[in-house]
């Protein structure tokens, strides 16, 4: 048993990242016949980690199923971020309990991820959800073939509380056969006073870039077409490790591989170099998309958030990008009701919003996380002011996205084809190099295939196009 502990989780020693090549055998048949189901919560480094927790599983003997009621182990990949995604969690887990006390008493129920990262959690799950076997955290991911080979009948907490490290010779299941994750860069020592993520994921730690890179190399060997290089704050990448490559410099030499399309999520203004617009702007292959978290437009707020940049220094760099990269998109996230916002703080947001222009945005209201900073702020917001300002904000977001849209019309762009429509067997979608998802006429044949697409219909959430 090992709980949480969230002020080593807040530790930053700046202790050398150890890099561990994992080579652990384990007995393939441990589980044969079992089946597992896997919910995951949360962002694309929750996505890609569930990969990784679904190559653990398959490698003692677990087959998938897309049934909870089939399953022989339900794992419960967790996000931490706001409040809601809390509330998510524990009404799944109702679901289990039922599963397990009607009709599966051997169902094993696992909860993995960064709510198994925090103190309070933990606690009411001891307390209050004795039926719950096993917790682990995002740092022991790697030791689940083990934790349930040596599974005992009492409740486990396995949760390590570390700066981390940097695991290698991982192995995942993935999901997609030409779309690929691929992790550069682990945690955040940004420390953002409203987020949790420093805390769950521990501290800015890079992989060797000869290990990425050959990663990728597979990933094109084996025909994948789309690579989204992964970290909480990617353009920090290598700064930790001496002598290696800046972000831009890891950027092109990935853009070398011939991967036909190259993306990367999330960056922070505050490392966003000239170099790296610069790589961006000149290779065909890294797509004309970003993701460039705003959060607010008040200098007041944003110094409160510890965000490291101004509005005006936002606005320049935003300029920059469009200017340099040829029909670049740029989406956002923005939080609303921060602690004490004032109409005024809110105004500077709506302000940055008019003059950017958002290809979309996601938007928040802020919620408070324990143990963050933000969270001991006074707040004298009611929640319906909140809400009013959400709404507000959305609004003017959705003009904007539908007004980009709409520049499509008539265009033709090259589509990569993921699946099926869901409301429409006759329609595939997919999404353009800009990240717009456009649905057209298609069958099954074309998913995996990037296609010509003119789009003869905008809306602010997607286009609708025609093969060309
Ligand atoms: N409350 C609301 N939104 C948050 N985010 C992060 N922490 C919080 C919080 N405590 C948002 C930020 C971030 C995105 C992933 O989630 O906008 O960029
Ligand atoms: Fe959270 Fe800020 Fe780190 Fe992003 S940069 S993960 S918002 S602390």
């Amino acid at each position: 048993m090992n709980l949480p502990n969230i002020k080593e989780d807040r530790k930053r020693e700046n202790k050398k990242t150890e890099f561990i090549y994992l080579n652990e055998e384990y007995d393939k048949n441990a589980f044969k016949g079992q089946k597992y189901f896997i919910r995951t919560y949360g962002c694309q480094m929750n996505v890609h980690d569930s990969e990784e927790i679904s190559a653990h599983l398959e490698n003692i003997g677990f087959v998938k199923t897309e049934e909870m009621e089939d399953a022989d182990i339900v794992i419960l990949n967790t996000c931490a971020i706001r409040e809601n995604a809390h509330d998510k969690l524990y009404g799944f887990l109702g679901r289990c309990k039922h599963v397990k006390t009607s009709t599966n008493p051997n169902l094993i129920i696992a909860i993995c991820g960064c709510m198994a990262q925090e103190e309070n959690v933990v606690n009411t799950i001891m307390e209050k959800h004795p039926y719950v076997d096993l917790v682990f955290g995002t740092h022991n991911i790697c030791d689940l073939e083990k934790l349930l080979i040596n599974k005992t009948d009492k409740q486990n907490i396995e949760v390590i509380s570390c700066e981390g490290n940097v695991y290698e010779n991982v192995k995942y299941k993935r999901d997609s056969k030409f779309k690929a994750w691929v992790n550069i860069q682990y945690g955040c020592d940004k420390f953002c006073t409203y987020c949790i993520v420093p805390y769950t994921r521990g501290k800015q730690r890079s992989r060797k870039s000869e290990d990425i890179l050959k990663e990728v190399e597979e990933l094109v060997k084996d025909g994948y077409l789309e690579v989204t290089l992964l970290g909480q704050n990617v353009n920090a990448y290598g700064k930790d490790i001496e002598g290696e490559l800046s972000f831009a410099e890891l950027l092109q030499k990935v853009a070398d591989t011939g991967i036909k399309r190259l993306r990367f999520v999330t960056s922070h203004p505050w490392d966003f170099t000239d170099e790296m617009i610069d790589v961006i702007a000149k290779n065909d292959n890294i797509m004309n998309y970003i993701h460039l978290p705003l959060q607010s437009g008040s200098d007041r707020i944003l110094k409160l958030m510890g965000r490291r940049y101004t509005k005006e220094e936002y606005i320049t760099l935003f300029d920059k990008i469009k200017n340099k990269i040829n029909n670049v998109s740029i989406t956002t996230d923005i939080i609303v009701g921060f602690p004490n916002e004032t109409e005024e703080d809110y105004n500077e947001t709506l302000d940055v919003v008019n003059h950017c222009e958002y290809d979309s945005a996601f938007t928040f209201i802020y919620s408070p996380r324990e143990g963050t900073p933000a969270a001991k702020m006074e707040d004298s917001i009611k929640l319906e002011e909140k809400e009013c300002r959400l709404y507000k904000l959305n609004e003017l977001i959705n003009n904007y996205s539908l007004k980009n849209n709409k520049k499509y019309v008539g265009n033709t762009y090259d589509v990569l084809v993921e699946g099926i429509n869901d409301k429409d067997s006759s329609k595939v979608f997919g999404y353009t190099e800009t990240m717009k998802l456009v649905n057209f006429v298609g069958g099954e044949e074309l998913i995996g295939k990037i296609v010509p697409v003119k789009i003869i219909d905008a809306k602010s959430f997607s286009l609708d196009g025609e093969m060309k």
